[in-house]
């Protein structure tokens, strides 16, 4: 297959305006501003509302990518969505998100691959352009994690934040310009690494699930931590290899915004130096499959990725999932 086939069109994002900082956690449980801080790099993150449901934050975002490619939502072939905290879990959340934003003409479906979402998103849709199936194609990263975090686990509650952004992708218009290469890989022998058991068929809603805290997000912190930097450096050379290119080519990498010494550790394992790595976890802490676009969409606005810059998007999480992908602006 010859690349490019697809580029990402404009970009957009929606943050909830609620922050939470550490000194919020200092009230719930024994921790501190500066072990925060110190451990993950986070200083804040962001609480949506009620209202702010991941059908509305996402559907806002849309919205606006849309009105800068200067389309209606009726314009739209396809809504590939990557999240892991659903508003409910049927229909999918891409329904959701497509009935609310009035995209009657799209396609509309889940991939779930945890905080890597986003990515393997990206390259179905690729898929879908390259066989033709759709051409204006709305992949969304859109998280709810506070609500499914677990407040008497001091170790996970302070990681999550919540937030939505989204790509309009679409079939490359020049041979240079676009997707140049993508890497996906699974490892489900360690789902028991970072795993929510509760509310499917497994352990219905009852007194196991109730008992076990099932519903929210467990995770083995230092075990994830170590894969993570070593499954995150191999992604990034592996898409470069494949797009025939060097670190030296990279103009700015994009990691999946989980935690800074994560960010710190891939990079340098992966050659990259630090001022051409995109940081906004102190920001919003760890916004699951939104995390890539969100930064994605700060990047492009703060003029840190212009036309035929070289973008490398590494992401990582639950499955464990990781994926990278290699884009020419
Ligand atoms: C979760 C994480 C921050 C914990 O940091 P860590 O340095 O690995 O800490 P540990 O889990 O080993 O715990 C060390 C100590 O800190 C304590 N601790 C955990 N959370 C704490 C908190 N919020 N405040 C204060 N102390 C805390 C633990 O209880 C433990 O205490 P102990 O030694 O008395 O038992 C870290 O493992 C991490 O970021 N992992 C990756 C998580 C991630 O990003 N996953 C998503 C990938 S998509």
């Amino acid at each position: 297959m010859k690349r490019p086939i697809a580029e990402f069109g404009p970009t957009a994002c929606y943050i909830p305006t609620k922050v939470a900082t550490n000194a919020d956690f200092e009230q719930m449980f024994d921790t501190s501003d500066e072990w925060i801080l110190e451990r993950t790099g986070i200083r804040e993150r962001h609480w949506a509302s009620d209202e702010e449901t991941i059908a509305f934050m996402a559907t806002e975002a849309s919205k606006r990518a849309l009105d800068e490619a200067g389309l209606t939502p009726e314009d739209v072939d396809a809504i590939v969505v990557g999240t892991a905290s659903w508003d409910r879990l049927l229909p999918s959340q891409a329904c959701d998100i497509q009935a609310v934003l009035g995209a009657t003409n799209a396609a509309a479906f889940d991939v779930g691959a945890a905080c890597s979402g986003f990515l393997y998103a990206v390259s179905v849709a690729e898929g879908m352009i390259a066989s033709g199936t759709g051409e204006q194609i709305l992949v969304i990263g859109a998280e709810r994690l506070t609500r499914i975090a677990d407040y008497t686990d001091r170790s996970t509650a302070i990681l999550f934040g919540d937030g939505a952004g989204v790509v309009l992708m679409r079939p490359a218009t020049d041979g240079t310009r676009g997707i140049l290469s993508i890497y996906l890989k699974t490892d489900g022998r360690l789902g028991d690494l970072l795993y929510r058991s509760g509310g499917g068929s497994l352990q219905p809603p009852g007194e196991v699930m109730e008992r076990e805290h099932g519903y929210f997000i467990k995770m083995a912190g230092r075990e994830v931590f170590k894969h993570a930097v070593r499954l995150m450096a191999d992604a990034c050379d592996q898409a470069l290899r494949r797009a025939g290119l060097t670190v030296d080519d990279i103009d700015l990498l994009i990691p999946h915004q989980a935690n800074i010494r994560i960010i710190e550790a891939t990079a340098k394992r992966a050659g990259i130096p630090k001022e051409k790595v995109y940081i906004n976890v102190d920001r919003f802490g760890n916004t699951s499959a939104a995390s890539i676009p969100i930064a994605l969409d700060e990047a492009v606005r703060a003029g840190r990725i212009g036309p035929g810059s070289i973008v490398l998007l590494v992401a990582f999480g639950g499955g464990l999932t990781w994926a990278s992908i290699v884009i020419r602006w």
